[in-house]
């Protein structure tokens, strides 16, 4: 059995972060949870992080991370994932303790021995103010698996994908600063569809984190409807494409978004791969396959043996 990858998850819970949360707990070594604002502002992710780690009985650091974006205005998506952040739920206090360390400097100290393993989940603000901080931050970290935007148009605008959208500007900073890292946008993770099967399954369970992500999965189902046949579960298949590449199928390029606040902002144009840029777009997932871990997770976190 191979030992499970260590990663940091930078996310904003959110409910598709809630079940790539879990999966990072079953597939990885979860060393750090940072946290960002995004589909909710920056008290709830990183209360809904608190409190998923006490639904999962697991024990990693919670770091806060930026409360808005580099320069725009910060916006929310409560319409999808609820005035929480996760769903109809009013997020309990925790008693996991937030760490007194913020989400910059956790994710320097987390990179500082290299060869740092990174998974994003949601806009890259926390992501590019460490690299403001440190410049020499990509000499340290392996890849990034980022779930952000894509290839077939937006979410948030016709063009634009919400976590690239939000913040433009991290994005931008982190495509020109040299970090390693494959894309998993929109056009991925609308092969990644679920809905009341998977509900089902959840519910059918019976465990104590099923129950409540079947919550949550139909909360996102009856407020995303984008689908018929469910609601793309983005932010898994950042986490799944490191723990289980045989599952994805991408391809190398180079990646550039822009920051003017037109109607290209925060769009991810894919051009053909430079020789000094380690830019790759996940093209392609086994579906079936992916769902079928994600309720795995959902049904039990605990870590693979
Ligand atoms: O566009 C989907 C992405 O934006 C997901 O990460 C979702 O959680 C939101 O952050
Ligand atoms: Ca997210």
């Amino acid at each position: 059995m191979t030992t499970p990858p260590r990663i940091l998850l930078d996310c904003d819970p959110g409910i598709d972060d809630a079940f790539a949360l879990l999966c990072a707990l079953r597939f990885t070594e979860l060393a750090a949870i940072t946290t960002v604002s995004g589909n909710v502002s920056i008290n709830n992710t990183t209360r809904n992080a608190r409190y998923l780690m006490d639904l999962a009985g697991a024990d990693v650091p919670v770091h806060r991370g930026a409360s808005a974006p580099l320069l725009v205005e910060g916006v929310a998506a409560d319409e999808i994932h609820g005035s929480s952040g996760l769903g109809n739920l009013a997020t309990p206090d925790s008693e996991h303790p937030e760490s007194g360390l913020d989400a910059v400097d956790a994710i320097l100290q987390y990179c500082a021995d290299g060869d740092a393993t990174v998974v994003a989940t949601g806009p890259l603000t926390n992501i590019a103010r460490a690299l403001q901080k440190d410049p020499s931050l990509p000499e340290r970290i392996s890849h990034l698996y980022w779930m952000g935007g894509g290839t077939e148009g937006g979410n948030v605008t016709d063009r634009a994908e919400f976590n690239a959208w939000v913040d433009p500007h991290a994005l931008d900073i982190t495509l020109r600063s040299g970090i390693s890292l494959t894309m998993f946008g929109l056009n991925l993770t609308h092969q990644v569809l679920m809905g009341q099967p998977e509900i089902d399954a959840l519910r059918a369970a019976r465990t104590s984190t099923s129950s409540v992500l079947a919550d949550f999965l139909e909360f996102y189902r009856e407020n995303g409807a984008l689908h018929v046949e469910g609601q793309p579960m983005h932010d898994p298949c950042a986490l799944l494409g490191l723990t289980h590449p045989d599952l994805f199928e991408t391809t190398k390029s180079h990646i550039v978004t822009s920051t003017i606040d037109d109607e290209d902002r925060g769009r991810t144009f894919v051009h053909e791969p430079q020789t000094n840029v380690e830019h790759y777009v996940a093209v392609r997932a086994d579906a079936p396959r992916v769902i079928d871990l994600i309720v795995q997770a959902a049904i039990n976190p605990t870590p693979v043996a």
